[in-house]
């Protein structure tokens, strides 16, 4: 059996699905913050064990023979908005389940790390070369390291009975039914089909290497599967290809006319702390034969009838986008310690203080 460890996320969900399809069984450990519907379908088939990886019981490793470990906080705001609570999930937490799998036995362990550790910035022309796995690297911000840090950590537990991989994978495109609009490629298509206009950052000018979603999951199986010797203690950028954003924005466009949907782009030339690197996928292609195949165009029209069909056209649901989120649950976990469940019987006599208190959490908005 292999355990996802937040599994019941953007790229777990499509993960799943291929790895039923291939005839493994699967367990999922997964804190479940963006609720089930990536992984309704296949409840059944699955099994599903509640919980937060910072401090899961061992015998969740039970008959388990490998970890994919895809839990955390998993963009930049997320990171930021609370970076203790990114460092002890993305970091810490990685370590003590390594830790776990050494002691239990569990060898392979597959961690999903991210291209953003090579960010060099905007206006940068002597670093904007295509950086490869051993590029040096000295991520800043709080979420590219706490993958690095993760990396480093687990690639010195490698041993004869632990084989970790990395993968570092491109910014994400295309569906899944724990679908994610704060993703480039995403969000263009989601503001094409609902404003008809894309919003085109600092002109675009950024580098991003991009991946699809299913090219990810493709990429986690090949590591599972592959000889021990070529990915024990390996670092592997799974890399479609490296987009500027505005040629991104081109291609959503276009697709986009192909299956009659018109959009314009507005570019806006602000500066916003833009995250912009390239990065050579040429590596997983090397040593495991793995090569992405889907493009952006068939990302993007796969895109469109996969929403309307699993009605994930209420865009502005803040289900979406994860730092949208994460604020709603904590607003919404620290107003019900004050009101308690809204339609229990309230049982506290009226203190003129929770309502001081309410309107305290509402103002911080
Ligand atoms: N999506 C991308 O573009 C991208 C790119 C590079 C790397 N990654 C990495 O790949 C992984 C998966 O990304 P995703 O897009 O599916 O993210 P996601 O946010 O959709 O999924 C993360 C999952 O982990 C779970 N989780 C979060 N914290 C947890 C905790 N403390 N305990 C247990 N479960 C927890 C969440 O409930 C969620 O189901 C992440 O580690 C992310 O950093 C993603």
């Amino acid at each position: 059996m292999i355990l996802i460890v937040g599994g019941a996320g953007y790229v777990g969900s499509v993960l799943i699905k291929e790895m039923l399809a291939r005839g493994y069984a699967v367990k999922v450990f997964d804190r479940m913050y963006y609720g089930d519907s990536g992984i309704r379908d296949n409840l059944e088939r699955i099994k599903l064990v509640e919980g937060d990886v910072r401090t899961m019981d061992d015998t969740v490793l039970d008959g388990v023979e490998a970890v994919i470990n895809l839990s955390g906080l998993s963009n930049d705001p997320t990171a930021e908005y609370n970076p203790k609570a990114n460092f002890d999930m993305n970091t810490r937490a990685t370590e003590r389940l390594a830790n776990l799998c050494k002691a239990k036995g569990v060898k392979r362990f597959i961690f999903a790390s991210s291209c953003s550790i090579y960010d060099v910035g905007i206006g940068n022309d002597e670093q904007d070369i295509v950086l490869d796995e051993e590029a040096e690297v000295n991520p800043k911000a709080a979420y590219s390291s706490s993958k690095y840090q993760a990396e480093k950590i687990l690639l010195s537990l490698a041993d004869k009975n632990f084989c970790p991989v990395i993968l570092r994978k491109g910014t994400i495109f295309g569906f899944s039914p724990r679908m994610r609009y704060d993703l480039v490629v995403n969000t263009f298509l989601k503001d094409a089909l609902s404003k008809g206009q894309i919003t085109i950052h600092y002109g675009g000018e950024m580098w991003r290497p991009m991946v699809d979603v299913r090219d990810a999951a493709r990429a986690y199986i090949t590591c599972l599967e592959a000889e021990e010797n070529k990915v024990k203690g390996q670092i592997f950028n799974v890399v479609y290809s490296n987009f500027r954003i505005s040629e991104l924005a081109l291609r959503v466009v276009e697709a986009l006319r192909g299956v009659n949907v018109e959009s314009q782009l507005k570019p806006d030339y602000r500066y916003q702390g833009v995250r912009s690197y390239r990065v050579s996928g040429k590596k997983i292609k090397r040593v495991l034969d793995f090569t992405p195949a889907v493009t952006v165009e068939e990302a993007v029209k796969d895109m469109v009838e996969s929403i309307s069909r699993y009605r994930f056209t209420d865009f502005d649901n803040p289900r979406y986008y994860n730092i949208a989120w994460m604020k709603l649950l904590e607003e919404a976990s620290k107003i019900i310690k004050i009101t308690g469940s809204v339609f229990d019987v309230q049982t506290r006599p009226f203190q003129p203080s929770i309502v001081g208190g309410l309107d305290k959490v509402v103002r911080s908005r």
